[in-house]
């Protein structure tokens, strides 16, 4: 491996935007370095479900964004380190604006929050002064500013049934998500027109086919999903929604329609049961969210051995954004959620 001198005073080299540029040796064993990075550091690692399973494995916590921001929330660790996408890592750093938040990638966004750019959410908003302001966590940390709650398909249902029932609300960024909280709980939401690419995808025609050839095989969805494809579903819900299902359905076959990390800790739990990705409209035979799976291991442990790249914010969207995710972890506490 090439020896890298780092600048004591610049650090280790970096590519733009905040990729380290430093060889790994291939001899490394990085689970056990990034065991030991997490000790030294007094590090917490947090993993999404639809991240590689290397990478869940080595994770001190692994959950969907609900999970993820209430165990960002009581976590005493000096340093967060988030193997998902740049507005959980966010999220984690409004809840911990004195700890260091790392995030091995910082390209790793997300298709749903460049959906609504705040400038034009807010022109949107302006048009519906009487309205509450409900935005899904997928969003940046500007659209969570402009929220008066924030949410996650954990807890969305929740969160609308909570407000009085004359109370108009907007619902952003997701308009997939948002229609079947319609449908749900019977409320008139205005819909910001936002989408996920890895849910908007799934091929309903290569569902059905799959189906037909495994015909005792549930089909469990997530409600990232569109309507088209939420009717075919036999189960609805977040991510841990549909692991928990899949750990106490008495069935033995199911085809998975989200991003297809989950199947990792699906497989684990119930390892005599057969998981099938769902497929989308592509040639692809299962989908996976290209942002997440920007993270790599390597990418894990450089970020862990240099602390970059680092989540950084001004301190006055820090705490305009934190009101509205404040008020979601106190409604989902009192829903034992
Ligand atoms: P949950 O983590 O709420 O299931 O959402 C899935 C997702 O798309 C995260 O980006
Ligand atoms: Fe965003 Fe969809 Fe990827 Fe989740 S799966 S991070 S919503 S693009």
């Amino acid at each position: 491996m090439a020896v890298i001198n780092i600048d004591p005073v610049l650090g280790p080299p970096v590519n733009p935007p905040g990729l380290l540029a430093v060889p790994v040796d291939p001899e490394l064993d990085l689970f056990k370095e990034i065991e030991r990075l997490k000790k030294e550091k007094n590090a917490v690692l947090l993993a999404h479900y639809y991240q590689d399973a290397d990478i869940q494995d080595v994770a001190d916590f692994i959950g969907d964004s609900l999970g993820l921001a209430q165990e960002a929330a009581r976590t005493k660790a000096d340093m967060i380190v988030f193997a998902g996408v740049h507005f959980m890592a966010e999220t984690a750093k409004i809840l911990n604006p004195d700890k260091k938040g790392l995030l091995p990638d910082l390209n790793a966004g997300c298709s749903l929050a460049d959906s609504a750019p705040a400038p034009l959410f807010r022109a949107f908003k302006d048009r519906y002064p009487d309205h509450l302001v409900i935005s899904y966590i997928n969003c940046t940390a500007e659209i969570k500013a402009l929220s008066d709650i924030i949410c996650t398909s954990s807890n969305a249902q929740k969160i609308i049934e909570s407000l009085p029932a004359d109370q108009k609300i907007i619902f952003a960024p997701d308009k997939n998500l948002g229609a079947y909280l319609i449908k749900k709980t019977g409320r008139e939401m205005v819909l910001w027109n936002g989408s996920c690419m890895v849910h908007e995808i799934f091929s309903r025609q290569k569902i059905t086919a799959l189906k037909a050839r495994y015909p005792n095989a549930k089909f469990i969805a997530h409600p990232e999903c569109e309507d088209q494809v939420l009717r075919m579903a036999d189960f609805i819900g977040s991510t841990t929604a549909l692991l928990n299902f899949t750990k106490k359905d008495l069935s033995r076959e199911y085809i998975v329609g989200t991003e297809s990390g989950i199947l990792h800790q699906m497989q684990l739990a119930s390892p005599n049961k057969l998981f099938i990705p769902a497929p989308p409209d592509t040639n692809c035979a299962c989908n996976d969210c290209p942002h997440m799976k920007l993270n790599t291991l390597e990418k894990l442990y450089l970020c862990m051995e240099y602390e970059i790249p680092e989540i950084m914010m001004e301190q006055h969207l820090l705490e305009a954004a934190r009101k509205p995710i404040e008020r979601m972890l106190e409604i989902s506490r009192q829903y034992g959620l």
